[in-house]
């Protein structure tokens, strides 16, 4: 199997990851800062070891029509280096749904893709990593991620948790472990998101995506 040294793209991509975990604000938050430090300590583990790469087939869902207008946007934002490194391996990213039986508006509206973690394709067991695309207008139903801390940095769009803040290009929020949340997406551009999952490796290797609460 190939290995992260052999994928200069993928390894530039966790670079700029890394880079906005290590210079990013924690705002003043303790917990934030906590987040950050464990996020970029275990992404420096699996690099330093040069991790397996197991790409798999690229997959497309309806919403990646709208991932050219997500990374035009975003590379005239803050995070426009970690835009760029997206664009890079955006022909090879595998899109996936998730849900077993994701509802008809949703699965035509989100997506998400993993970059590194336990099922690849860097792959890793203390750390996900991964994207979200989110069409303009989307809600993205209430749902909550067991046994794992997550934090969403936003590239590109106007969205909100929760209906408690408009996040912007840049923004980092955390989501404690079990902390349920719903986002929602501004009417007019599509938003696209980064996310970083720390927890147990088994709970990593088999998050059990559902919606509401009990998920
Ligand atoms: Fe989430």
């Amino acid at each position: 199997m190939s290995r992260l040294a052999d994928h200069p793209d993928w390894a530039y991509l966790l670079r700029e990851v890394d880079g906005i975990y290590r210079r990013g604000s924690a705002g003043g938050s303790a917990p934030i800062r906590a987040h950050q430090r464990q996020v970029r300590e275990r992404l420096n583990r699996v690099v330093q070891g040069n991790p397996p790469v197991a790409e798999a087939a690229p997959a497309d869902q309806p919403v990646v029509a709208h991932l050219g207008r997500a990374l035009d946007r975003a590379v005239d934002g803050p995070l426009a280096a970690l835009a760029r490194a997206v664009g890079r391996i955006a022909p090879r990213l595998d899109w996936r749904l998730g849900y077993r039986r994701p509802p008809p508006a949703l699965a035509r509206r989100f997506a998400y893709t993993e970059v590194l973690g336990p099922n690849g394709p860097v792959i890793a067991e203390p750390l996900t990593l991964g994207m979200v695309l989110l069409a303009p207008g989307t809600t993205y139903p209430q749902h909550h991620h067991r046994d794992i801390e997550e934090s969403y940095i936003s590239l590109t769009g106007a969205w909100s948790e929760n209906d408690a803040a408009v996040h912007a290009p840049g923004s980092l929020i955390l989501n404690k472990v079990g902390e349920t949340h719903r986002l929602t997406v501004g009417d007019h551009e599509p938003c696209l998101l980064a996310y970083a999952w720390i927890g147990p490796p088994e709970r990593l290797a088999a998050p059990e995506m559902r919606l509401g609460r009990g998920g």
